[in-house]
This record gives structure tokens, C-alpha cells and sequence, in this order.
């Protein structure tokens, strides 16, 4: 059984369909890879997996479970968890009392209501500690947010939705903005998450994901147009006239290192 489903999901805004009858697995323990042109609808799609949308047709299914009409909230409950294009932090707050909430709401959710009271104080901090070393950020815990550089509020961000302990683990552009060496700390990080969290990421720079993945979608105006295993994905010729506007295809590693991450930069 699939982890997470979509069955025909369709969102209109006005006149405009931006999602377009989208039928999406995503299975357990997988690393899939969501690319496509500026606008083709893949955030609408993390919308409406994670409920900040209503679709206006379709369904979705986690863990067996239609959450079509569930709230954002009960979805992070059920563990679907996600970040955001451009990184969501509570810049006026130190580094550490980022993870506060997110920490409460598992400890809430993991543990009896008594043994929540009489532990949480202690445990918060010593749970902020443990999430920040996981991000190598320890020692920013007492910084003011605003402070740190934009990579480091990445990974604060994928803290925070490590510390509420996901299963499905949906990753909105994590390296937009960021510096090559950024990408290669942010990278390594998701690295050791592979495997063990289910992950969808969203990227633009296929170089940067095509060995990280094991699976490979491409959006086209609202439409999945092509899914399979990366190199065979980014040989179709659908793909390649999605981004190229012709019927050509490229040898991979040049549209993975190249050519495509050019295409796509072009659009985006
Ligand atoms: N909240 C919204 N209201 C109206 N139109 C939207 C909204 N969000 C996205 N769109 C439109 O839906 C289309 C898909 O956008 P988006 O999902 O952000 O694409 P992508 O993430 O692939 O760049 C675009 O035409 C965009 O203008
Ligand atoms: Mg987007």
C-alpha cells in the first residue's frame, strides 16, 4: 500500500486549473523528485496534499485514510510534515525557541497527558538541543534567528519539521537561494534522512537531486506528464519538449548537469 494517493486531484483558481486531474503515489521510505516549469503547479500540489487547499476535485489518501477535507493540522498529526519555498521561521525568536512549539505538539501527541505535565519543561530544551545538533546548529541555539545566515534558517526550517517527528516528509524548493555550499550542507543533511522518512522534494536544480532520488515527476500545466526512474524520466521526449519547446532528447548527463538545469533556470 501506497504511503500517500491522489486520485484525479484537480484545483481551478478562477478560470485558471492549476493542478489538472493529478494521480500521484508517493510509497513508503521512497525519495521522490517533483520538476517542472515555473507555474506547471507543484506548490498548489503540496497545498493540497497538506490540506492548506481544498482541491476542487479528487481525493487523496494517506495511509489508507481519505484526508481530503482534513485540516493542516490533523494532517501534521497523521505525520505529513512540509517546508515551504521560501523558508518559514519565527525570525524574532532565538534559534532554539523556533522548535518550542513543534516540540510541545509531539510531546502532546507521543505522550500521556500526565507524564506531558510533569516533563515537558525539562525535556523541551534538552529535545531543541538534541534536534539542533542533528542540524549542526547547537551553537546558534541563543541566536536571534534573524541573525543567521538564509542556508541556516534551511535547516532550522527542516528542524522544525524534524522535531515533529514526520512520516512523509514534503520539501517545497529546499535549495532556492541557497549557495552551492549551502545546497551540499542541506543535501547531506536530507541524505541521512533517506531511507528512514518518506520524502517528496520539489527542485528546480535537477543536478543537485538526480542521485538523491528514486523516483522522478514531471509537472507540465498541471498535469504529471512523466514518471519514472530519473535518467529514464529525463530522456523522454515529453519531458525534453516540456523544456525545451521540440522533440529532442539529451544524454543525461547532460540535461542533469547541464542543459536542463539551464531550461529550468530559464523558466523559473
Ligand atoms: N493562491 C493562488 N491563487 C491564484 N492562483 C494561484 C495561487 N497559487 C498558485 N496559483 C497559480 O497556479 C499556477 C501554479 O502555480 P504554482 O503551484 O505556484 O506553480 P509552481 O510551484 O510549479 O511554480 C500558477 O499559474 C499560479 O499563478
Ligand atoms: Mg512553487
Amino acid at each position: 500500500m501506497s504511503l500517500l494517493t491522489t486520485n484525479g486531484l484537480v484545483k481551478h483558481f478562477g478560470g485558471l486549473t492549476a493542478v489538472n486531474d493529478v494521480n500521484l503515489s508517493i510509497e513508503e521510505n521512497e525519495t521522490l523528485g517533483i520538476i517542472g516549469p515555473n507555474g506547471s503547479g507543484k506548490t498548489t500540489l503540496f497545498n493540497l496534499l497538506t490540506g492548506f487547499f481544498l482541491p476542487s476535485s479528487g481525493k487523496v489518501t494517506f495511509q489508507g485514510r481519505d484526508i481530503t477535507r482534513l485540516s493542516p493540522e490533523r494532517r501534521v498529526s497523521m505525520g505529513m510534515v512540509r517546508t515551504f519555498q521560501l523558508v518559514s521561521v519565527f525570525n524574532s525568536l532565538k534559534v532554539w525557541e523556533n522548535l518550542v512549539p513543534c516540540i510541545t505538539w509531539s510531546n502532546k501527541l507521543n505522550q500521556s497527558f500526565w507524564k506531558f505535565l510533569t516533563s515537558s519543561a525539562y525535556n523541551t530544551w534538552d529535545s531543541a538541543k538534541e534536534i539542533l545538533e542533528l542540524v549542526e546548529l547547537e551553537g546558534y541555539a541563543q541566536v536571534v534567528t534573524a541573525e543567521l545566515s538564509y542556508g541556516d534558517r534551511r535547516l532550522l526550517e527542516i528542524a522544525l519539521s524534524l522535531s515533529l517527528k514526520p512520516k512523509l516528509l514534503l520539501l517545497d524548493e529546499p535549495f532556492s537561494g541557497l549557495s552551492d555550499v549551502e545546497i551540499t550542507k542541506v543535501l547531506s543533511l536530507l541524505k541521512t534522512l533517506k531511507g528512514k522518512v518518506t520524502i517528496a522534494i520539489i527542485e528546480h536544480k535537477i543536478s543537485a537531486i538526480v542521485d538523491f532520488i528514486d523516483r522522478l515527476s514531471v509537472m507540465n500545466e498541471g498535469h504529471i506528464i512523466c514518471e519514472g526512474g530519473p535518467s529514464e524520466v529525463l530522456r523522454d521526449s515529453l519531458v525534453n519538449e516540456c523544456y525545451w519547446g521540440k522533440e529532442e532528447t539529451f544524454e543525461v548527463e547532460r540535461q542533469s548537469e547541464t542543459s536542463f538545469d539551464r531550461a529550468q533556470n530559464s523558466s523559473f
